[in-house]
């Protein structure tokens, strides 16, 4: 165990801001009191306060290892206090950590050129990329490229499960009205097309056919123009883009079929609507590739990129788009930017994980590893009941959990009681007690997700695999 920060009246207490040594029981009651809930959700009552973390564990203040299997919704890929990343923060702090972004540094530049010169290179398309601090707001950003370009269309596709961000505009695109319900409408809704989730489509399909279906289903809606979307006398469609995780994150990690997005981008190119593509969560090396679209074949328009690119650290997420969209005459300068957008400190990390990513062969470290704990996974599938179905790309993996009695009906239930048992730090594992830090997603809040770090262990591999089994056995039992 780690060292606790210090214990008073058998608490562990940590120094405040102003000095004053609070308990955890104090700190919950001024977090009760102070801080917004609206910026977070408590999964647990009382939420969990966590004090240090290293590779692939998070530790209480008690100094209690959890094993954490959702690297913050997939921010940091490379591990906790990964040194390499960590000796960049500090190399930049020591010599260029505040810049306006009107200015320009090396490291910003350098980034752009190096992701701009690898799409180059793997969608033949030159490009260029564009900078801003979260996700949600890249996401901003490429909607405003695409509107521009698409002179003003502004309806959008997206899929059903899909997640792009909550500002107002990544909300309009993402699926679950919730996200919605409480603020009104600021811009157009995007029109959302069934994605194949194949455990629950139609049954007698297989996974390749359910997947051209969907297509199918999809490419009926430009049959005349009474379908609504499509001007066949003007050959226009009234929507400018189609936004996609190739594989869904929120949505709970749904792989789609190999020949899904060829078959999808025929349609949208026979049309003029443009592909755009957000590896926020699946991006850098999440399931394998740099970008989860390599998997499936097809040049995208528009890349959204954020969370792991700094594994976590000073925020940074931007897009690459394609020169025709992008360039300065089309998207002038100042189109659209903000103060902290390109961050020298952001942009720094960014090209050493870059520079990590091109030395270190994470396509196959990423596919041994994942292999390893579907096939894991699968064994606990035909141990236990409740997990109703398992599947992964990389280390995107997902464990669906469903009622006993059928392996299907999602329960949202049991999913809950097993985040709280992870959490309580009391699960046994080779002598010793652990904590399991679990993510939940999916349509029906039922899919545990896991996105593990990609420098996990064999070792860390197998803890990971029995603390799961203790975890499904105590939930199984109740
Ligand atoms: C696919 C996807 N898009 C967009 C976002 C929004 O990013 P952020 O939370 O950094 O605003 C997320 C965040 O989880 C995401 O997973």
């Amino acid at each position: 165990m780690h060292k606790p920060i210090r214990w008073r009246d058998g608490q562990a207490v940590r120094r405040g801001e102003s000095g004053h040594e609070l308990s955890e029981a104090q700190l919950l009651a001024l977090e009760d009191k102070y801080c917004s809930h609206g910026d977070t959700v408590h999964y647990t009552i009382p939420p969990k306060i966590f004090d240090s973390c290293e590779g692939s564990f998070l530790f209480d203040a008690a100094g209690r290892e959890y094993l954490d299997l959702q690297m913050w919704y997939s921010a940091v890929n490379f591990g906790y206090r990964n040194a390499r990343l960590d000796a960049a923060v500090r190399r930049q702090l020591d010599r260029l950590p505040q810049l306006a972004s009107q200015y320009l540094h090396r490291e910003k530049i350098e980034l752009a050129a190096q992701i701009a010169q690898d799409a180059e290179q793997k969608f033949g398309a030159k490009g260029r990329v564009h900078f801003n601090v979260g996700g949600s707001q890249a996401v901003e950003d490429s909607l405003k490229l695409v509107r521009n370009f698409k002179k003003g269309k502004s309806l959008m596709f997206a899929f059903e499960g899909g997640y792009h961000g909550r500002t107002l505009g990544a909300s309009a695109i993402t699926s679950s009205y919730r996200y919605r319900r409480r603020y009104g409408h600021f811009g157009d809704r995007a029109q959302f097309l069934p994605f194949p989730y194949h455990f629950r489509g139609p049954k007698g399909m297989s996974k390749e056919e359910y997947g051209h279906h969907c297509v199918k289903q999809f490419e009926r809606l430009f049959e005349s123009e009474y379908n609504g979307v499509w001007d066949p006398k003007a050959g226009e469609a009234e929507y400018a883009a189609f936004y996609v995780e190739p594989v869904q994150g929120t949505g709970g990690y749904v792989i789609p079929p190999k020949n899904f997005f060829v078959d999808l981008k025929r349609v949208l190119d026979q049309h003029g609507i443009l592909l755009v593509v957000d590896e926020i969560q699946m991006g850098f090396y999440r399931t394998g590739k740099l970008w989860s679209i390599e998997h499936f074949g097809v040049k995208p328009d528009v890349i959204v990129f954020g969370k792991a690119i700094t594994n976590g650290l000073n925020p940074l997420a931007g897009l690459w788009a394609r020169e025709e969209l992008i360039s300065p005459t089309v998207f002038p300068p100042g189109s659209t930017h903000s103060t902290f957008s390109a961050n020298p400190m952001g942009t720094a990390i960014a090209l050493e994980a870059m520079k990590m990513m091109r030395e270190t062969d994470y396509e196959a470290m990423v596919a041994e590893k994942g292999a390893y704990l579907l096939d894991g996974l699968r064994d606990l599938q035909r141990r236990h009941k409740i997990v109703g179905d398992v599947d992964g790309l990389g280390l995107a993996l997902r464990m669906e959990i469903c009622e006993p009695h059928d392996s299907f009906t999602p329960s949202k239930a049991i999913v809950d009681r097993m985040v709280d048992e992870a959490l309580k730090g009391d699960l046994d594992a080779d002598g010793k007690k652990y904590g399991l830090v679990l993510d939940i997603g999916g349509y029906y809040k039922n899919v545990v997700t896991l996105a593990p770090s990609l420098h996990i262990t064999k070792h860390e591999m197998d803890l990971a695999l029995k603390l799961l089994d203790r975890v499904l056995q105590r939930v199984g039992q109740a």
